[in-house]
């Protein structure tokens, strides 16, 4: 594992969004993992930055979304689809059907986990997997005590993360309650991946991740099996190592 320890939340950014453009600009084909919740934001305004100064062909990324509240509409700001539509298949003009996430008001939510793995499968695997954390270790919406061999399945969220989240809804109560996520053993099988956390809030996950054992306590900590995985850190998240 490759740990990146760098000054602040924009050199974070500014780190991770170099191993993006690099296999962007090598690759004929590029199927790309995404992640959402505040920490990725930075990156991809440099990376929408970098497209349009470069005014870049994109035509041969793909995208794959981590996870999906369950039950909002695609046009709730809150959903998933939503964000990623707006702060960055947009701008980069991006087609849906060069971007995929889970289908999250699916009426059949275990086939939709099935098609998802599958699409993956179908088009060749995730080449470049971005990842944030939870303050409580989870990686997309694998919480603590998901199996490392997990596929894309349906979650009941923990408190703590609604919790975390709630900062986006008006209230507590609209914060869903439930997810489709990528299963642990479905990130394991991207062939790389760059883990980006910034701020005292995270330095918990990050220590675990770097320095303790493996343990479903701590869903980060599944990436030590994983042997092309870079940590990008700013000093706060990386204040206990
Ligand atoms: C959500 C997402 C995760 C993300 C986490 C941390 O729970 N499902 O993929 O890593 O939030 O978000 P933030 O970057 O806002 O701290």
């Amino acid at each position: 594992m490759n740990v990146i320890v760098v000054k602040n939340y924009e050199e974070v950014c500014q780190k991770g969004v170099e191993f993006f453009i690099e296999q962007i600009q090598k690759k004929n084909n590029i199927n790309l993992g995404l992640a959402t919740g505040s920490t990725p934001l930075g990156l991809y305004d440099k990376l929408i930055e970098w497209a349009q100064e470069k005014n870049a062909d994109l035509s041969h990324v793909t995208t794959f979304n981590l996870d999906e509240y369950i039950g909002l509409p695609k046009d709730d700001p809150n959903s998933y689809y939503y964000y990623m539509k707006e702060k960055l298949f947009d701008p980069l003009n991006l087609s849906p059907e060069q971007t995929f996430l889970p289908d999250g008001r699916a009426t059949d939510i275990e086939k939709e986990c099935e098609a998802y793995d599958q699409i993956i499968k179908d088009k060749g695997g995730i080449d470049l997997q971005l990842l944030g954390v939870g303050v409580n270790g989870h990686i997309a919406f694998n919480e603590p005590g998901t199996s490392f061999s997990s596929n894309t399945h349906e979650v009941r969220l923990a408190e703590s993360t609604r919790e975390a989240n709630s900062r986006f809804f008006s209230s507590m109560d609209e914060v869903p309650t439930h997810a489709i996520t990528m299963g642990i053993g479905s990130i394991l099988e991207a062939k790389e991946i760059v883990l980006i956390a910034n701020g005292t809030n995270k330095s918990e996950a990050i220590q675990q991740l770097v320095e303790g054992p493996q343990s479903e306590d701590w869903p980060i900590t599944a990436l030590q099996s994983h042997n092309h995985v870079t940590v990008i850190v700013d000093e706060e998240a990386a204040s206990l190592l």
